[in-house]
């Protein structure tokens, strides 16, 4: 049985305690709600990897109450890594160092790098402090499902799977954190999120966006998998100018649906309208003027689809480069079982 929490401090407390003697604790961060373990722990961590049915390919991101927990934690800090924390930490900013020997090889998968992040939201930093000990968590879904940014989501996928669920309602970021390599040369970008390449370059001026961080392709790491973030029902992306992009869209929906298949669209408040006369379930991702909403709601939307049992869901892709617009293309073309370029 998963028991579910609320966040008084009794309760963060039990969680805390469970987590200490090796038990599985879902918790919300400002990104999404992540599955806790201690990560010193390598039981506790092995069974982490059951709950969620990840591969052990996939390395950890281990979890902080303070940047000064790092220097245990790392073999040395690389240039740049204070700096980087002192700004940007707590929050959605999640940096690639050289391991201790400490941090078992199951938290890394076997690399000599260990990834670390210090999370913003009250519940996780409550829950860090009361700890006392570094805690290794991954998004709490079901390993090639969409994060989940609510309790709901984790009970769907981890119901009696894991010992606790801390319920601190919505996350509010929506999005993972951003990755970043500091043992390259220059430092990358593994993972687009809500601090932008655009803020990193003001402290970084030399960083990167690893290359095919929004293509499909084969991945320089062990977990940067490209096919993830998956609904249940194939995503056709749709990529070009807007209009073009939109009309096709259309047209394939319509064309479906008069295949007799159940059809969803992850859409633009501005592109709803657009559809016709024929049937299609419509889960609102928000509207292209505000990013920060679209990042939100886009892992829900996804599930939302699901829940309805469509059979296909068609999205455009959004029209925006730079800021926290890479990170939602990012998501979109990892959830994409087919892109269509116009
Ligand atoms: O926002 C987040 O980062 C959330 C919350 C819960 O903190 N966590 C999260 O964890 O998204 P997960 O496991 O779903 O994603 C971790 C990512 C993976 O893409 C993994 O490959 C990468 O971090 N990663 C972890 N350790 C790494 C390492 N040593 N080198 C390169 N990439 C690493
Ligand atoms: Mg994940």
């Amino acid at each position: 049985m998963t028991q579910i929490l609320d966040t008084s401090p009794s309760s963060i407390a039990r969680a805390a305690e469970c987590l200490r003697a090796g038990g599985l604790v879902a918790f919300p961060t400002e990104t999404v709600y992540g599955l806790g373990a201690h990560a010193l722990d390598a039981a506790a961590v092995r069974r982490l990897f059951e709950a969620k049915g990840r591969p052990a390919n996939d390395p950890l991101i281990v979890h902080v109450a303070s940047a000064n927990d790092v220097r245990g934690l790392v073999a040395r800090i690389p240039p740049h890594g204070e700096l980087l924390a002192a700004r940007f930490w707590p929050g959605p900013l999640t940096l690639v160092m050289p391991k201790s020997p400490r941090i078992p090889l199951e938290v890394t998968a076997g690399l000599d790098t260990v990834a670390i992040r210090m999370p913003a939201h009250p519940v996780a930093r409550a829950l860090l402090e009361a700890a006392q000990v570094p805690i290794a968590a991954p998004s709490a879904n079901l390993f090639s499902r969409p994060s989940p940014t609510r309790t709901a989501h984790v009970l769907h996928d981890l119901e009696g799977r894991i010992d606790l669920v801390i319920d601190g309602g919505p996350t509010t970021v929506g999005v993972e954190s951003t990755v970043l390599d500091l043992t390259s040369d220059p430092p990358m970008v593994l993972r687009p999120g809500a601090v932008t390449l655009e803020m990193l370059k003001g402290l970084l001026p030399n960083v990167r966006m690893r290359a095919n961080a929004v293509e499909p392709g084969p991945q320089p790491s062990p977990g940067m998998f490209s096919k993830h973030y998956s609904p249940r029902a194939p995503l056709v992306l749709f990529k070009g100018p807007p209009e073009a992009a939109l009309d096709a869209l259309v047209a394939r929906a319509r064309q479906a649906a008069a295949d007799g298949r159940r059809v969803g669209v992850l859409a633009m408040r501005e592109d709803v309208d657009v559809f016709g006369d024929f049937p299609v379930c419509f889960a609102e991702m928000g509207t292209g003027r505000d990013l920060a909403g679209v990042a939100l709601r886009l892992y829900a939307a996804l599930r939302e689809l699901d829940a309805a049992g469509v059979d296909i869901i068609f999205a455009r892709d959004i029209d925006a480069d730079e800021g926290l617009g890479r990170a939602i293309r990012d998501r979109l073309h990892r959830a994409a079982s087919e892109i269509v370029r116009l």
